[in-house]
């Protein structure tokens, strides 16, 4: 069945675009160009009908930080993967290009592979709830239905040595920081930071191709978009982010500290059955635990041992889940590390099924000192 996805999607796609008019799906194109913008980037903070995958930053100017993600967790936690299609002339690096693309992934014995290419342009297309981006020039681009059910990214870059495909299918519907998808929200997860999670949990199947070496697997798949108007790092004094599922529960938790500690802004969602149980921007606690769990972190803390989340779900329930790393896939010193672990916890007392897959983010920023 998920096979059959590629050419399945990419005649609904194209035949969509000319039927068009016969749509009452909202539909918006964004050509995005190469070079950095002279004019100062307007950021959007208010969910409007173009749905959770349309740009937000526009146009996009040298501080400019947005950018789409995709990431897999295998189903036994050995290899990952994480996409990203940048608009943030920082990550692009070169002081003209404002669009890249990078591919990270892991085998499962741990090798990593790393690669990165610039982009000559982009066009992002939404559909309803759905989306497609194409960045030209990087063999890099993703689709998705209207109703946001499936999402494929679809990578050929002979330069890059980079083949296959990526599929996701949803089990838990979008959301935004305080509330599901629909127009009028406030689409910030802390001051400034902007984030719409359109796929929460699916799903996934990986195939693909690095420098001739087969990387199969299936697991779970995440996708967001998240923007700022500036470098979000130098906002916020850390972060405690992640997904997965444990049990019949699909998860997610942002839980931010301001620059000078004194403003903790959170989002928590959980859904069950392909229904959202709860989509808020407070009710839920991530706190670090075990090792180096000082709280709130500082420059020296070091990466915690694991971290606890409370979450209450509506109905005065309360999720208590500990999230154990099990491999470092990412780090920058101590300062940012991205981690592949499990979940186990219980609901109302009762212990849930233990440990699905994980990805989980932490961030200690030292501008703060
Ligand atoms: C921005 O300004 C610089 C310097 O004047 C110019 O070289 C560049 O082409 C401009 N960029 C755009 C996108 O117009
Ligand atoms: C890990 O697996 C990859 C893919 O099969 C292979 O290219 C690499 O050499 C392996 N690394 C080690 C250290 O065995
Ligand atoms: C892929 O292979 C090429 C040619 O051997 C090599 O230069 C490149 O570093 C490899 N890419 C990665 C990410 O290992
Ligand atoms: C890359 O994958 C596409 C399908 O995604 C396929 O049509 C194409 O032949 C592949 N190219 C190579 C060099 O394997
Ligand atoms: C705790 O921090 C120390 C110092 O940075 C580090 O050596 C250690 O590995 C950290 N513990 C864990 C669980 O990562
Ligand atoms: C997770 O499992 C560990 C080890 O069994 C246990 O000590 C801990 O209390 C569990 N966490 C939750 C939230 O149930």
């Amino acid at each position: 069945m998920l096979y059959k996805l590629p050419t399945l999607l990419y005649s609904l796609l194209v035949g969509y675009s000319f039927c068009n008019v016969l749509s009452s799906n909202p539909h918006s194109v964004s050509i995005i160009p190469s070079a950095i913008s002279n004019d100062t980037s307007i950021v959007q903070y208010v969910s409007d009908i173009y749905g959770p995958d349309a740009p937000k930053v526009k146009p996009i100017d040298e501080p400019a930080f947005s950018w789409w993600y995709f990431d897999v967790v295998s189903d036994n936690l050995e290899s990952s993967i994480d996409v990203f299609f940048y608009t943030t002339p920082a990550v692009a690096g070169d002081g003209v290009h404002a669009l890249s693309v990078s591919l990270s992934a892991h085998f499962a014995n741990g090798t990593a592979f790393n690669v990165e290419a610039l982009a000559d342009g982009a066009t992002v297309v939404t559909d309803g709830g759905g989306s497609s981006g194409h960045f030209d020039g990087t063999g890099f681009r993703w689709t998705s239905t209207p109703d946001m059910s499936l999402y494929l990214v679809e990578i050929d870059s002979p330069a890059l040595g980079v083949n296959g495909t990526i599929s996701l299918e949803s089990v838990a519907p979008g959301h935004y920081p305080c509330g599901p998808i629909s127009p009028g929200q406030d689409m910030q997860v802390g001051p400034g930071l902007g984030w719409s999670n359109a796929l929460p949990d699916s799903k996934a199947q990986v195939d693909l191709t690095l420098n001739g070496t087969a990387l199969s697997f299936a697991g779970v798949g995440y996708h967001d978009q998240r923007w700022a108007a500036e470098n979000y790092a130098l906002n916020f004094g850390s972060w405690y982010w992640g997904h997965g599922h444990l049990g019949p529960y699909s998860i997610v938790w942002y839980d931010l500290l301001s620059l000078n500690n004194n403003l903790e802004s959170v989002s928590g969602y959980a859904a069950r059955d392909n229904q959202i149980i709860t989509a808020t921007c407070n009710g839920i606690k991530v706190r670090p635990i075990g090792e180096n769990s000082t709280y709130p972190p500082g420059k020296g803390t070091g990466r915690p041992g694991a971290f606890h989340i409370t979450l209450d779900l509506a109905g005065g329930e309360i999720l208590e889940v500990d999230a154990t790393p099990e491999r470092v896939i990412f780090a920058n010193s101590d300062l940012y590390t991205r981690w592949i672990g499990r979940l186990n916890g219980t609901l109302a007392g009762i212990d849930l099924h233990y440990a699905s897959n994980i990805k989980h983010k932490f961030s200690n920023i030292k501008c703060k000192f």
